[in-house]
Formats: C-alpha cells, sequence, structure tokens
C-alpha cells in the first residue's frame, strides 16, 4: 500500500481497524459537514435546483489532499440528492468494458464515485467522455473491416471525481466537470468542533482544552484529527480514567512524537533532510525522496501540501526550499551569505 508506514497517524489512508470508526464518524448530511463552508453553499444551491428541475446533478469534482472529506461529500451528495451511490476508483477500472459495466447498471439520476480519477487509463477514459456528455457509449461490435460501432444510451447520472491533484487530469476530462470544488484545508475552530462531534459519538469525555489541542496539531485535516483523537482516547483510558483534557492530551501526543505544530517524524526528516544534505535547497523532488527512502507521492501528496501551507516550504521551479520558519521549527538557522547558504545547529 503506497502511503503505508511506520506513522500510520499522518499517512492519511485507512488502516485496519480504522475503517469502521471512519464510516462512523462520517457525516450523513451536509450540515453536519462541517467547515468548507463556500463549498457547501455552493454544492447546497446545486444539489436543491438539480431536485427541483428533476435532473440528475451536474458531474462533480472534488480536489484536495488526503482526508479532508471528498468521500465523505459524495456520500453526502447522494444522500442530499436521494439517489444511489456506486463507489469505484480509477486505478480499480481496467478496462472500457468495466466501465461499461457500471454505466448500463446505473439507475436513472444516480451518483458514480470515481476516487482517484486522475489514475484513469487512456483508453477508459476515452469513453467517459460521450458517456458524460450525452449519456451514451460508443461501442465497437466485431474485428476488422466488418467492424462497426454502435452507440448504447445510458441512464442519465452524475460523476463525481476526487483526485488529489486536479492538475494530473487531462483538460478534456476536467473540462466536461460542471461543478469544481477544491477542499482547503481546516481551520482550528472547524477542526475542534470536528474533535467534539467524533467525542460524542466515540463517547469519550473530552474539555474545550483537549479538543482545541488535539485540533491544532492534526495538520488541518479531519481524518488525522478523528484518529489522533482515538489514540489520545487510549491513552487517556489508561493513564487519567478515561477523560480528555490540555494536560492528557499534549503528553498522549507528546508520546506519538506529533510535535507542537502537528508534525511528525517523517515531517521533520523532509525539513531536516533538505537542510543538512542540499543547504536548504533547492532540492528535486525525486532526489529528496531518495534521499529520505520514501515513495515520491506520499511525500508530495500527503507531507508536502501541510509543509506548504504552513510556510516551512517553498516550492520553486528548481525543486523544494526550506523558508527560514522551516529552519526555526527544527533548531536552525538560516544564514545567507550572498549565494551560499550554510546552516549552523541553533
Ligand atoms: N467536513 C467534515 N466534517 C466532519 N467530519 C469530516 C469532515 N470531512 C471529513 N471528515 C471526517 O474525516 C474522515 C475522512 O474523510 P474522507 O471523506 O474519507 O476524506 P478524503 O476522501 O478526502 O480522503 C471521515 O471519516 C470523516 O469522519
Ligand atoms: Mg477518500
Amino acid at each position: 500500500m503506497m502511503f503505508e508506514r511506520d506513522n500510520e497517524i499522518v499517512a492519511s489512508t485507512l488502516n485496519i481497524g480504522d475503517e469502521d470508526l471512519e464510516l462512523s464518524l462520517r457525516p450523513q448530511r451536509l450540515v453536519q459537514y462541517i467547515g468548507q463552508n463556500k463549498v457547501k453553499e455552493v454544492l447546497g444551491i446545486f444539489i436543491e435546483s438539480a431536485k427541483m428541475r428533476n435532473q440528475p446533478l451536474d458531474h462533480v469534482l472534488l480536489s484536495g489532499p488526503p482526508g479532508l472529506g471528498k468521500t465523505t461529500l459524495a456520500n453526502i451528495i447522494s444522500n442530499e440528492m436521494g439517489v444511489n451511490i456506486r463507489v469505484t476508483s480509477g486505478p480499480a477500472i481496467e478496462r472500457p468494458g468495466d466501465l461499461a459495466a457500471i454505466l448500463t447498471n446505473l439507475n436513472e439520476n444516480d451518483v458514480l464515485f470515481i476516487d482517484e480519477i486522475h489514475r484513469l487509463n487512456k483508453t477508459v477514459e476515452e469513453i467517459m467522455y460521450p458517456a458524460l456528455e450525452d449519456y451514451a457509449l460508443d461501442i465497437i461490435i466485431g474485428k476488422g473491416p466488418s467492424a462497426r460501432s454502435i452507440r448504447l444510451d445510458l441512464p442519465k447520472f452524475t460523476l463525481i471525481g476526487a483526485t488529489t491533484r486536479s492538475g494530473m487530469l487531462a483538460s478534456p476530462l476536467r473540462d466536461r466537470f460542471g461543478v469544481m470544488c477544491t477542499l482547503d484545508f481546516y481551520n482550528a475552530d472547524d477542526l475542534k468542533e470536528i474533535v467534539l462531534r467524533s467525542a460524542g459519538i466515540i463517547n469519550v469525555e473530552i474539555n474545550d482544552s483537549g479538543a482545541e489541542e488535539i485540533a491544532r496539531r492534526s495538520r488541518g485535516t479531519p481524518r488525522i484529527a478523528n484518529r489522533l483523537l482515538k489514540r489520545v482516547r487510549d491513552y487517556a483510558i489508561v493513564k487519567c480514567n478515561g477523560k480528555i483534557d490540555l494536560k492528557t492530551a499534549d503528553s498522549a501526543l507528546k508520546m506519538l512524537e506529533i510535535d507542537e505544530m502537528g508534525l511528525d517524524k517523517l515531517d521533520r526528516r523532509i525539513l531536516n533532510t533538505i537542510i543538512e544534505y542540499y543547504r536548504g535547497g533547492p532540492v528535486g523532488l525525486d532526489t529528496l525522496a531518495a534521499s529520505i527512502g520514501e515513495e515520491k507521492v506520499t511525500i508530495e501528496d500527503v507531507y508536502e501540501p501541510y509543509l506548504l501551507q504552513i510556510g516551512y516550504l517553498n516550492r520553486t521551479p528548481r525543486g523544494r526550499v526550506v523558508t527560514e520558519m522551516g529552519y526555526r521549527h527544527v533548531n536552525k538557522v538560516k544564514k545567507n551569505i550572498g549565494q551560499m547558504t550554510i546552516d549552523f545547529e541553533g
């Protein structure tokens, strides 16, 4: 599995045992979906309009880093529309026939959710175009000179695509989405509300400052907030009669090596490697991944977005650069002497 590593807390993908938790914590309706107000407003209007017109919702593209609520939102959309959702993913649809089978089995107005849609292969993607535009499939029957193409009508449906990188989507595919929503990292208030809501569902006692601490150290990501809550709960059960306050949260997170900013060992290793081996950068992603011994895609999709967001890392045309704030976080000082950068242990 691509993102599975020693620290599964930040890894942002599912681990065994967490799947049930995710399901039970997943909001079912738009009003329960915390934060992302712009996205909720836009979707709410389009859903309402589609229902009033008794037509399927326009195709929706959801993009953003892992764990921000794309899958949750896709399910909410189908709930709000009152239709079925069929869930699959880009890499799972190997041949055009797989897609044809899925599409012909949909009911009118249904949602087809394709996760990791940037990983659809080209031949599948091409038969997708008429399906999205005209609700039709062009199928070739027979071989050689006697081959002919027939057009198959499909039920009207809504495609919801999710991707960590909308930039990797071929533009003809991207252009066929009527609604595009980019999810941003959550602010601390929204994450606190998510932590409190989840604590209620898993039945753990937590006070305001405990929830704030978990929220603050969750990298703006609901999935991480929920996961940290669960780990802090375990710690609290063993160490302090099950109640979570600031002190318990802090001790538990320290034990998990999640620092004040919510960064974990690999985050710090990324910063330290760039500083120590590449004088703070710029360094290319391939080189960096090789030095750290981590998958490129993990660094790019899971780690980097948050480090960029909090301004510890910059992306330049020549590669990744650690900023002054990034230096300070790992107790080092960035010193510029002309073109040269020298690093001091702080
Ligand atoms: N806006 C939100 N409000 C409350 N919980 C959320 C929200 N977004 C995500 N979550 C929680 O985070 C978990 C991960 O969300 P998910 O939709 O699987 O993320 P993604 O598909 O973007 O990787 C969900 O199980 C859900 O409990
Ligand atoms: Mg998902």
